[in-house]
């Protein structure tokens, strides 16, 4: 039996269920600092405010990113339940306003060579925080590295951060060119929904969601959605130094308010596609990984 094979064989095993409780949105970007990690969090904090169960995975390996935006020290990360030293739900942190987050420690090398015992164990582990949040939300890293677009292409719902840099929207562009090659992904299980963020007003978000679309419809023949725009707003800066969320700290700012309206259209749509599950975003990673 070969390890492809052998994968297929643990996913199977651990019937992986096909209707999740929990919503699975991935955050990515084509440019590096564009406002991911804001997003995530903000996002997570608004939702919960809502009144749903929130948990952040923090899939930027080795960069800690929502730990210091929390200002929390986890304990645990991810490659302690990988190396089954902890089980996935105890390695969950508590952060502000009781939204959860799972640090991805330096992971990255550890996803990439599980054996088939720490493989099924991340797997079950994954089916279990299905049950325990409403919403998952998964930071990933920015760019079109494999593991990146691996990450984006087994996810059914995928936000992608955009701002009205002319970098940041040919870095969009390539990542969705890139995307759209991909063996595995299909524009009919992944939907994604552009978030112009760092705009100056309203109409410029607008303006910047209709020009990328403009050109994936002719290029590549895949029209995007529109999630929404955040302003520029220098209290988010203030409030990344105080290592406390804009929403939280500044819940009046227009960006806390842009954050708002966010969670409320997020839930107030309808997703196109199939749902999946974590545990299904998981062993689709896997799945493609091990085909290689
Ligand atoms: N709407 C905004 N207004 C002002 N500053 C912002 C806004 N969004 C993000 N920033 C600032 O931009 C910087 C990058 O934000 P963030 O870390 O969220 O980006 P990222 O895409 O996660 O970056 P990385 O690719 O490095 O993980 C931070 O210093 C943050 O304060
Ligand atoms: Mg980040």
């Amino acid at each position: 039996m070969d390890q492809a094979e052998q994968l297929r064989n643990i996913i199977k095993m651990n019937h992986i269920r096909q209707k999740s409780t929990a919503r699975v949105i991935t955050i990515t970007s084509g440019k590096g600092g564009v406002g991911k990690s804001n997003v995530a969090i903000n996002l997570g904090i608004q939702l919960k405010k809502m009144g749903l169960k929130v948990i952040i995975l923090d899939a930027d390996f080795g960069l800690a990113n929502i730990e210091v935006m929390f200002g929390t020290i986890p304990k645990y990360n991810l490659r302690d339940a990988i190396e089954g030293k902890k089980k996935l739900k105890d390695i969950i942190t508590e952060g502000p306003m009781g939204v959860q987050f799972i640090s991805g420690g330096n992971g990255v090398e550890g996803l990439a060579n599980l054996n088939k015992i720490q493989l099924s164990n991340l797997l079950r582990g994954m089916e279990q925080l299905d049950e325990l949040a409403d919403v998952i939300l998964i930071d990933t890293a920015a760019g079109i590295s494999d593991n990146v677009m691996e990450f984006v292409a087994s996810g059914s719902e995928v936000l992608l951060v955009t701002t009205p840099e002319p970098t940041s929207l040919t870095d969009s562009y390539s990542l969705l060119k890139a995307l759209n090659n991909y063996s595995g992904f299909s524009k009919e299980n992944t939907e994604v929904k552009i978030i112009a963020n760092k705009v100056s007003n309203m109409v410029e978000g607008r303006n910047l969601f209709t020009k990328l679309n403009l050109v994936t419809e002719k290029f590549l023949n895949m029209s995007l959605g529109f999630s929404g725009a955040i302003p520029m707003d220098e209290q988010i800066i203030k409030a990344v130094m105080k290592q406390s969320p804009i929403s939280i700290s500044y819940p009046n700012a227009k960006a806390s308010k842009a954050f708002e309206r966010l969670a409320a259209q997020l839930t107030g749509t309808q997703m196109t596609g199939n749902k999946r599950s974590l545990a299904e975003v998981f062993s689709n990673y896997f799945h493609r990984k091990s085909d290689k």
